[in-house]
Parts: C-alpha cells; structure tokens; sequence
C-alpha cells in the first residue's frame, strides 16, 4: 500500500537553531526510546482510520496537527494531557496489517535517517481492551519488522505496561505474550506516572524477569518523587535500562550508583510546537559531562515538532553545544545500551568508530 507517512512534513520552527547536520546524516545512529502508536503522524492517522472505517472526533490533519500543542500547569498535567491524545490517537489500531504499515512507516525513515538499529516499544493493554488480538499485534509489527531488514534497519520490540490500569491487566498480558515470547526482547513501563510508583509492579517485574525479559522502565521527566522512583526501579524493578530519568542530576549518589552498574539512560529532548528549542538539553549536558550512559530519542515522533531521530538531532547538537565527538559517544552509548548480542554491539560501535576517523581524515 501507499506509505502513510507521504503527506507529512515535520515542522521546524523558524528560530531553531541547527549544528553539524551533515556529520549527523549518515552518523550510525540508533534509537532505543520510540512507541510505535506515537509514530503516528496526523496522515496515517487520517488514512487509516478511512481504511478502517473509523469516525475520528478530528475533522482535518490540520486539526490534529492544532490538538499536538500539549499544555499543562505542572509536569504531571503535561504529561496526563499527552497520554489523553496519545491514547485517543491510536484507537484506530484495529488489524495486523495496521500494525506492519506502521512499523515499517517508521523503519522507511528510519533506513533514510541512517538509524541502523530501533528499539520499538507497544502498549498492547489499550489494543487488546478494544478488542485486537494480541496476536495480530506481534504479527504485524514482527512483518513490519522483517520487511525493514532488507532497508539495512534492524529492530526488536518492547512490550511496555501502562501503569495505570489495573495490575491484574498487565499480568493477563504476560499471558497473552507468552506464545511470542522468542519475538518480543523487552519488557517496559510507561503512561501516567502520578499514583502508579514502580512498587506497584514488583510482582510483574519479577515474573518478567523470570520469563527472561530485558527490563526497562520509564521515570518520567520532573513527575512526582522522580529521584525515589528511579532508585525503585533500579534495586526493587531491577531494570536494566531507565527511559527518561534526567531528573537523576539531582542526586549525586545516584549519578554514582547509575555510574557504577552502567545504566543506559534513554533521554528525549523532544519540543513542541510552541517550543523554540529541545526541551531538557542543560540536563543531558550535564549527563553527558558525567559520562553516564546518556542516548538520545524521539519518543513520539508523530506527536512531537521535534519528528524523528535524523530530523531532531541537528537542533539538539546545537543546543547541547555538541561536538561531533559527543554526538558519535551518544550514539555508542546507544548501541552499547542494545538489546543486541555482543558482537552486534561491536560491530555498530566500531562503524560510529570508523566513521568520525574518516570524517576527521576527509577535514585535516
Ligand atoms: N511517557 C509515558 N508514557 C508514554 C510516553 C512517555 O514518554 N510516550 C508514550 N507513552
Ligand atoms: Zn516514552
């Protein structure tokens, strides 16, 4: 079918400022942090929704594209305000094949953005509630994924819980995941954070961990008791990973702590479109600085003016006053943060290795 993603065209603001954008073009990149229902731009959703014979309460593009302006008096309300459109945007997900045109949407700009290698995350609880089998999500995202690799972009997917409905949901999705185990490398927290604390996953996360997930978690940016819930989720969830927790700046130890077990940390300097620059970026600086495992991501790319990956890392060079140096060491720390064998690993970080040295041979 005709790719979706065609009518859509990542909005810039005039303002923004850019550095090293054609370092950071062909630069191998890798994103670990993206949901594949916030790839959804205002066109597929339109398109899709047509296919699917679905009312959507938008009349136009242009009207979606206006409700993506997400305010909020705090950074619970922001976020609350966020998961209503999110979560109002991806009703329109009803069959496999919606799955794998979506996925390999993504992974077309992904191949065209030299982001070699994605970790996707789903959230198949609000999918499965409207009645879609969990099945014809694993299959057609799994589709989408296997058509990618012949575009040079490889992927594993992220089953993510929302922490906001009920535990008992989330464990009937172990369940159901259990015949797609072999296809599904990681598991994941996200959605509201406010009065959903990671104590109330320590049973699940258990249960993951002994089914043999990878383990990850979001700690939102600036929620309530943000540093507790980062340290919760390391020594009770026992992740591996933490997406977001830029808020660890705050606590030396546990910069030291995150330092010591060399916990890759999956920031998102994503803006909207009121915003005149990369949200969060004297953060990751500093996390940068501390030489924590800092990696850069999208997030939502259809839903935030940053876009994806490629389109939003020139504005965030320039704003985190980045050297082509640090950009190529975001990137590492992303491929070493990889639910990737060893030797995969290597392998990438040796071509973002080998391509700053001819970058800086081709300059001399
Ligand atoms: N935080 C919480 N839930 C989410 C996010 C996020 O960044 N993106 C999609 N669901
Ligand atoms: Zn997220």
């Amino acid at each position: 079918m005709q790719r979706l993603r065609d009518s859509f065209t990542f909005r810039k603001s005039t303002t923004l400022k850019t550095a090293h954008e054609e370092f950071l073009k062909s630069l191998p990149k890798a994103e670990l942090h993206l949901h594949i229902e916030g790839t959804l731009t205002p066109a597929q959703k339109c398109a899709i929704a047509r296919r699917n014979g679905i009312k959507l309460p938008y009349e136009s593009e242009a009207d979606i594209l206006a409700a993506q302006n997400y305010i909020g008096k705090d950074a619970a309300e922001y976020l609350k305000n966020f998961l209503a459109f999110y979560n109002e945007g991806m009703k329109i997900l009803r069959t496999a094949q919606d799955f794998r045109d979506i996925a390999l949407d993504h992974l077309r700009v992904c191949g065209a953005e030299n982001v070699r290698y994605a970790e996707i995350s789903f959230d198949p609880q609000p999918h499965t509630d409207r009645g879609v089998a969990f099945g014809a999500i694993i299959e057609g995202l799994r589709a989408g994924i296997d058509e990618a690799k012949a575009l040079g972009v490889e992927a594993q997917l992220i089953m993510c819980i929302n922490r906001d409905m009920p535990v008992d949901s989330a464990f009937r999705m172990l369940e159901d995941s259990k015949p797609y185990r072999d296809r599904i490398i990681g598991f994941g927290l996200d959605s509201l954070e406010e009065g959903n604390p990671p104590t109330k996953f320590l049973d699940l996360y258990a249960k993951a961990r002994s089914e043999g997930y990878r383990l990850t978690a979001h700690c939102d940016v600036d929620q309530t008791d943000a540093v507790a819930h980062i340290r919760d989720c390391l020594d009770l969830l026992k992740v591996e990973r933490i997406d977001h927790g830029i808020n660890c700046v705050e606590d030396e130890r546990l910069v030291d702590q995150l330092l010591e077990r060399g916990v890759c940390l999956t920031a998102c300097p994503t803006w909207r479109p009121s915003d005149t620059m990369p949200r969060r970026m004297d953060r990751i600086r500093v996390m940068h600085e501390r030489k924590l495992k800092v990696t850069i991501n999208s997030d939502d790319p259809g839903l935030f003016a940053s876009g994806t990956l490629g389109a939003m890392l020139p504005a965030v060079a320039a704003e985190g006053r980045f050297s082509e140096e640090d950009l190529a060491q975001l990137m590492i720390n992303a491929f070493e943060g990889a639910w990737l064998p060893r030797e995969r690993r290597d392998a990438y970080v040796e071509e973002v290795r080998d391509y700053l040295a001819a970058w800086k041979r081709a300059r001399i």
